[in-house]
């Protein structure tokens, strides 16, 4: 497990989001921590897939906060996301089927060598990254999205923002189709992620997994904070007490870090 962090690198307070009259999130607050695993739980409904859209500028937040690096920061569309360095993995959505691995990963983003593509350079650039990732399962990067199964689509996908040099990497739910073994492989993955020093936000539904990969947690519930907490202060039954009731013993439900130490 990492060190104490020092600085948050985003920091989201007091975030509220309406769709017409339904308040998803009410004055929200999130930190997410250079070289850190921060594991953001709830239950479904809870609001984790719109505070994430509203990290990546898919959707623009009402009132509250938004600091990026200590500043104060204005995303309102992906671009302004990924100019800051933050990349969202989705489960499907990642990447371009009909491509190459290559393809996916310099998409939009285009080595150019004159006036043709640099292949040979993009290539090598794709092999080395994951290489440096220990990923061993690809086979050859010129191989098609289409053929590669759903834990190596991942792999790709985190691939890409490691070469892209994301400072914060957002995972909504990147292991909920995978099976046991590839589950492990994305989750060795998103600790050495960390371990280079990214900023790593994990969606996830499966407790086990949070515990073993998360170095701090967030809690939703009903579209509040119910608590944001390192890892060694919370077990899996007051994490699911916190899922589903939104607070610990008589904690009022919204309560931020409603953990007793
Ligand atoms: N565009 C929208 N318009 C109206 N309501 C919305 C919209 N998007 C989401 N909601 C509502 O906001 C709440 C939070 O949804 P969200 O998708 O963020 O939950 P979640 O925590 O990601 O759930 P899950 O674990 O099921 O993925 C839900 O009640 C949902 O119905
Ligand atoms: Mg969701």
């Amino acid at each position: 497990m990492a060190d104490e962090p020092s600085e948050p690198i985003l920091e989201l307070r007091g975030i509220n989001k309406s769709f017409g009259p339904v308040d998803v999130l009410k004055r929200v607050d999130f930190s997410a921590y250079p070289g850190q695993v921060t594991a953001l739980v709830g239950d479904n409904g809870a609001g984790k897939s719109t505070l994430v859209k509203c990290v990546s500028g898919t959707y623009t937040i009402d009132s509250g906060e938004y600091l990026f690096e200590g500043r104060q920061v204005h995303v309102h569309n992906p671009r302004d996301a990924s100019s800051l360095g933050i990349e969202i993995v989705y489960q499907d959505l990642a990447l371009a089927d009909n491509l190459d691995i290559v393809q996916n990963m310099f998409l939009g983003r285009e080595r150019l060598k004159g006036i043709v593509l640099n292949e040979s350079s993009m290539e090598q650039s794709a092999q080395e990254t994951l290489a440096s990732l220990s990923v061993r399962t690809v086979k050859s990067v010129r191989q098609r999205v289409s053929s590669l199964s759903g834990g190596q689509r991942q792999t790709v996908a985190i691939a890409k923002a490691v070469l892209w040099n994301s400072k914060l990497v957002v995972l909504d739910e990147p292991t909920a189709a995978l099976g046991v073994a590839q589950t492990a492989q994305v989750l060795d993955l998103v600790r050495r992620l960390a371990d280079r020093g990214v900023a790593v936000v994990l969606i996830s539904h499966n407790m086990n997994e949070v515990l073993q990969v998360a170095d701090r947690i967030a809690v939703l519930y009903l579209g509040e904070t119910a608590a944001q907490v390192a890892r060694s202060e919370v077990n899996q039954q007051q994490l699911v007490e916190l899922i589903t009731t939104g607070g610990l013993g008589t904690d009022r439900p919204g309560a931020t870090n409603g953990v007793p130490a």
